[in-house]
Parts: C-alpha cells; structure tokens; sequence
C-alpha cells in the first residue's frame, strides 16, 4: 500500500499523547533533579533517537548540568541489534570523576545500553545511570534496567518522538502504533 501523505494517516493507534508524556517527563525532572541536587551533571544524549525527549527532559531538570552528544550505531539489521556498538559520535566532554546520566529513547533487548555502559564505565565517571523515555522489559536479553523509566510498553514497535522507522515519523509529538501495512511496505 502506498504511504499516506501525512504521516499521521500511517499511525493505527496513539499509545502516548502529547499531555501524558509531558506529564511524565516533568515528573522524571523532579525526581532527577532532586537524585542530582548539588552533583556535577552531565546528561547525554544519545542520537539520533532520544533527541525530542532529552530537549523536554533537559528543561525540566533544575539543577547544574552539562550536555553532550553520543551517536553510536549497533551492527545487525533494523529490526535486531547485535548488541555490538560503534561509537560514530564520541561526546566532547571527559566523564572521569563525573556523574553521567544517559538518556535514551527505548530499552528493548538492552544490548546496546548494555555495551555501551561498559565502554563509558571504564572511563571512570563518578557514576552512571540511564533514563529511558520507554522501556519493552518482556523483550529483554540481557541483565540491565533502566535506573529511571518514562513509560513500561507492551512488545509493540512504536514511532515518534524522536523513535523512528527508517529514518521517518521522528517529529510526531506523540508515541504511535504503526498501520501493519505501512510497517510490512
Ligand atoms: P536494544 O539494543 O534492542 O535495546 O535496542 C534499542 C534501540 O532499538 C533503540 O535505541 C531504538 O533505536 C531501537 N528500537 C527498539 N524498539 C523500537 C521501537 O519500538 N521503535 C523504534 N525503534 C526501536
Ligand atoms: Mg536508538
């Protein structure tokens, strides 16, 4: 079938609206802002995926903080990841002696994370968690939990804010369900 024009017209159903994830988010702030009160802060993003939610995140956070940017990419095809990261983009700041917060978009299999905080560990920072707008813990292969959750969601692949399929639906302001027959091609 072939795509609508609107992007909106391929979503089958709205799991998150704009107001509850906005909710959510100023209530992950609160509580962050409060874990990190008087800390050195730096919140990274990781790109390309986590952008929209780490832009609302950042500003409901009230403390002192830093921000940089990761891009890493997984060797696997688009639907399963490897596990195996590549940092593409390496952040500018040095974490050593730091408290890093990670900000995600998803959990899924947790490979990625799982890797990725390995490689960070070993740069020494004061401490290192992760804050995932969405976690699918029944798709979970390996031990990591997100230290801090937007939203627990059913095994189902969702799109927009800033979650993506082929590139597409990131700038949607909520998080949706895809038509199968947009997602099968
Ligand atoms: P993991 O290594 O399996 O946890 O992979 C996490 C990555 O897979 C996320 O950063 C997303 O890029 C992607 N991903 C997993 N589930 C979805 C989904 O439902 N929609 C869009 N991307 C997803
Ligand atoms: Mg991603």
């Amino acid at each position: 079938m072939a795509k609508a024009t609107n992007m909106h017209d391929d979503i089958m159903e709205v799991l998150l609206g704009e107001e509850t994830i906005k909710k959510r988010v100023s209530e992950l702030g609160r509580q962050i802002s409060r874990d990190y009160d008087g800390k050195d802060l730096i919140l990274v993003c990781i790109l390309k995926g986590a952008v929209v939610f780490f832009s609302d995140l950042c500003r409901a956070i009230d403390c002192y903080a830093e921000m940089d940017f990761m891009s890493i990419s997984s060797y696997g095809n688009s639907s399963k990841t490897s596990g195996i990261v590549r940092i593409s983009k390496d952040m500018d700041i040095s974490i050593t002696g730091r408290h890093v917060l990670i900000v995600e978009d998803i959990m899924d299999s947790g490979l990625t994370l799982n890797h990725l905080t390995t490689l960070l560990k070993a740069r020494e920072p004061a401490s290192l968690k992760v804050v995932c707008l969405l976690d699918k813990p029944e798709r979970r292969e390996c031990d990591i939990v997100p230290d801090y959750v937007g939203f627990v969601i059913p095994n189902r692949f969702v799109v927009g804010y800033g979650l993506d399929c082929e590139g597409r639906y990131r700038n949607l302001p909520y998080v949706g369900v895809m038509k199968p027959e947009v997602y099968n091609g």
